[in-house]
């Protein structure tokens, strides 16, 4: 199985997910950037204040060709309660994904990733197989090695 790991982080939560993962996988890491909301206070305002008004913003994306791989596993922070938005620019260019979707995010913990999730499965053409929150104190503190491994596990038992 070839696996992608595929995600967004503005401050460095969603990459320490992103790289347990990928090595739990042994698979492709990959990172969508987004200049916009890199930076400090007014940085962080921005998002929130853009995500709100669902304006999406211009991101880079790697050159990927994903018919290359069996499974892509997405991830990103959540925003005032929704995928953050560089994912959701992503999602948007509707991107030909294989047929094997996971996705997962970090969040502060103070609304849950129900809805992002939701969001994420309307604007994929195919089910989503699996998806995981980790909020954010667990990820920085290194609580979270349980929850990614079960995460791999079920991945690894679909696979099978
Ligand atoms: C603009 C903005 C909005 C956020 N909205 C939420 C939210 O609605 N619910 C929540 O639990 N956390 C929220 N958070 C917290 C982030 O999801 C959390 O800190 C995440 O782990 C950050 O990931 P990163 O370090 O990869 O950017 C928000 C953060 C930002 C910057």
């Amino acid at each position: 199985m070839k696996s992608l790991v595929l995600f967004y982080s503005r401050t460095g939560t969603t990459t320490k997910v992103a790289n347990a993962l990928g090595t739990a996988l042994s698979a492709d890491i990959k990172e969508i950037k987004c200049p916009r909301y890199q930076g400090g206070w007014f940085a962080y305002l921005r998002a929130g204040y853009d995500s709100v008004k669902g304006r999406l913003p211009p991101i880079d994306v790697p050159d990927l060709s994903f018919d290359e791989y069996d499974l892509v596993i997405i991830g990103a922070p959540i925003w005032t309660s929704y995928p953050a938005l560089p994912l959701r620019s992503f999602l948007a260019r509707k991107p030909k994904l294989p047929s094997r979707v996971a996705v997962f995010f970090t969040l502060g913990g103070h609304s849950p990733a129900e809805k992002a999730v939701k969001m994420v499965e309307g604007l994929l053409p195919v089910p989503l197989e699996a998806s995981l929150e980790l909020p954010h104190d667990q990820v920085i503190e290194g609580r979270d090695s349980d929850t990614i491994e079960t995460f791999v596990a079920k991945l690894n038992a679909i696979d099978g």
